[in-house]
């Protein structure tokens, strides 16, 4: 089985990229399978700390393994926004195949001090681990956002990434290149995009020399994407467009059943459509260019 380095190495290679989608239970991770096994493409679920503590992170960790090991096939698991060095190194001793350390809210010298930190750490415990780390606040939360957070229109340059990724050594960055967490409600009813800065995103890469994450990925523009992954995007993190799926799933699953008490009869339009969004967003990311060899 391929690790998760060399599945990006190939993205890198063939101009697409891994769609990364964030679970906190099984519902999410059911659908996001499903939509990777369909299109025969490589896939990366993430749990944050709040999802972690919801589903177990151990047991995330296990169900993902269970999964890798009966279909043999390339399934990741990223922890996401990690805030605490304890945290990543719980994550990396339960087996996860990544860390995102996110101190993207502090000072840019204490977060690459602490990042720093972390990755000797978890790599001391798995030498194969990937650490992703983050510079440039895009807002906190996965939900539907009243406006757009004044720290997003501070985006990052390619000095502090080249600076960054030399001094704390990570295998990945995520920089602030106009991208935030969240989407707005005109985002939500599809009458407004988010919009990335395409060449900085290329001067990033350059000054960097790292696998790149675009973090905040809900509610971008197609075209934005595509043009992100040219200029040097390997990961894009999706999450409220999944997450507004998921609910509107349940809601449909309550409404065509009310008499129903079957959680798995309830939940399918739930994964149906949280599947329909993973599906069309891993065709676009891998412009059906990650094919699994054969
Ligand atoms: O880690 C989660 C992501 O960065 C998702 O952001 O909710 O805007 O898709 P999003």
């Amino acid at each position: 089985m391929r690790r998760l380095r060399e599945v990006l190495d190939e993205a890198q290679e063939k101009g697409a990229a891994v769609g990364h989608f964030n679970v906190a239970d099984t519902v999410l991770l059911k659908a996001v399978f499903a939509a990777a096994r369909e299109l025969d493409v490589p896939v990366i679920v993430g749990a944050s700390e709040g999802e972690r503590e919801f589903i177990g992170t151990s047991q995330i960790a296990a169900l993902v393994k269970s999964i890798r090991d009966e279909f043999d096939f390339p399934i990741f698991l990223n922890a996401d926004h990690t805030h605490s060095i304890a945290k990543a190194i719980e994550a990396a001793r339960a087996g996860f195949d990544a860390v995102v350390f996110d101190l993207s809210t502090l000072p840019f010298e204490e977060n690459a001090r602490q990042t720093k930190e972390a990755v000797t750490a978890v790599k001391a415990i798995n030498p194969t681990i990937l650490v992703e780390g983050e510079i440039g606040d895009i807002g906190a939360g996965s939900e539907i956002q009243e406006t757009v957070p004044e720290s997003v229109r501070f985006k990052t340059t390619a000095e502090e990434a080249r600076q960054f990724v030399e001094f704390t050594g990570v295998d990945v960055l995520a920089p602030a290149v106009g991208n935030m967490h969240g989407m707005l409600k005109s985002m939500a009813r599809g009458e407004d995009r988010k919009r990335l800065d395409i060449e900085r995103i290329g001067h990033i890469k350059t000054a960097a020399r790292v696998f790149l994450t675009l973090p905040g990925g809900s509610g971008t523009a197609d075209e934005d994407f595509l043009q992100a992954i040219v200029a040097g995007i390997n990961i894009v993190h999706i999450n409220t467009e999944i997450r507004l799926a998921w609910r509107s799933g349940l809601e449909e699953g309550l409404a065509r059943y009310p008499d129903e008490l079957a959680p798995y009869k309830i939940l399918a339009p739930a994964v149906a459509s949280v599947k329909r969004v993973a599906v069309s967003r891993l065709k676009l990311f891998t412009g059906n260019g990650l094919k699994l060899p054969v």
